[in-house]
């Protein structure tokens, strides 16, 4: 990030950001492989194109104060895909924790994994630990990336282990299965935004998602514009939350 986060927009007396900002903001980064086809060329492309975009995003976001921002990069069910744009996808990974870390580390950025890691290769395995060790203490903004991700699959995982635990039904509550999920120390997503033009989670954070307002553009992720990224967090101030009851959260 070039500039000081939030530099560019006004405070309110008390130092925060004058208009309603989310605190996390979740992106389903869509709409890669069409994008590549709409110009003739390879859906890998796509990805490479969309990888270029997470920055430029990520700094419009830590520019508004955002604080902590995860990207679907992968899913439990991207494995379908044929085995090329798949290996495509893993070498991706590796550039990316290759190249970036270092500099995402220098910004203050912490970088998390959401998702197996089982599956991984070792040595991606390995590189994704040692990016998250080496960010570990950064506070800047927390950029969370869901790779190898499924929002049902990260359930049945948290189930297990509290069961293995030995705890008794009536010890199982909200709090208890939210401790065990990859997103144990992340708060809920307030606002998801889905690039792409299709409106639907794709099992993307679906317990964390329960009370997150959604913002759906057709914009292909490739194509997703700092102003883009303004008219979301504009969307989303004029959204009244109330989480259930008749007024809105104060
Ligand atoms: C959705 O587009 C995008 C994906 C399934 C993968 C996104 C992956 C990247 C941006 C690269 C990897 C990222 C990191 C951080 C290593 P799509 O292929 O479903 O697009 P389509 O709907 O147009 O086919």
């Amino acid at each position: 990030m070039a500039e000081e986060p939030g530099a560019a927009f006004p405070l309110d007396a008390n130092g925060r950001d004058a208009a309603e900002i989310p605190h996390h903001v979740a992106i389903i980064m869509d709409g890669n492989g069409r994008w590549a086809e709409d110009k003739g060329l390879p859906r890998l492309e796509g990805h490479r194109a969309g990888v270029e975009k997470i920055r430029s995003v990520l700094d419009a976001l830590a520019r508004r104060r955002v604080k902590f921002v995860t990207i679907y990069a992968f899913s439990t069910e991207n494995w379908n895909r044929p085995d090329d744009e798949v290996e495509g996808i893993m070498s991706i990974l590796r550039d990316v924790i290759h190249q970036e870390t270092r500099a995402l580390h220098e910004q203050g950025v912490r970088v998390v994994h959401l998702g197996r890691s089982d599956r991984l290769l070792p040595d991606l395995r390995e590189a994704v630990s040692q990016a998250q060790d080496l960010t570990q203490h950064n506070t800047a903004i927390t950029l969370c990336v869901a790779f190898d991700y499924g929002g049902r699959s990260e359930i049945v995982e948290a189930v297990r282990q509290i069961v293995r635990s030995g705890a008794k039904p009536e010890e199982v509550d909200e709090k208890l299965l939210s401790s065990h999920l990859y997103t144990h120390d992340i708060p809920d997503p307030d606002l998801i935004i889905r690039t792409g033009g299709e409106y639907r989670l794709s099992n993307f954070l679906l317990w964390q998602s329960a009370y997150s307002e959604f913002y759906t553009t057709t914009v292909p992720w490739p194509e997703l514009s700092a102003t883009h990224v303004e008219e979301a967090i504009c969307a989303y101030g004029r959204r009244k939350r109330k989480f259930g009851a008749l007024t809105p959260d104060p």
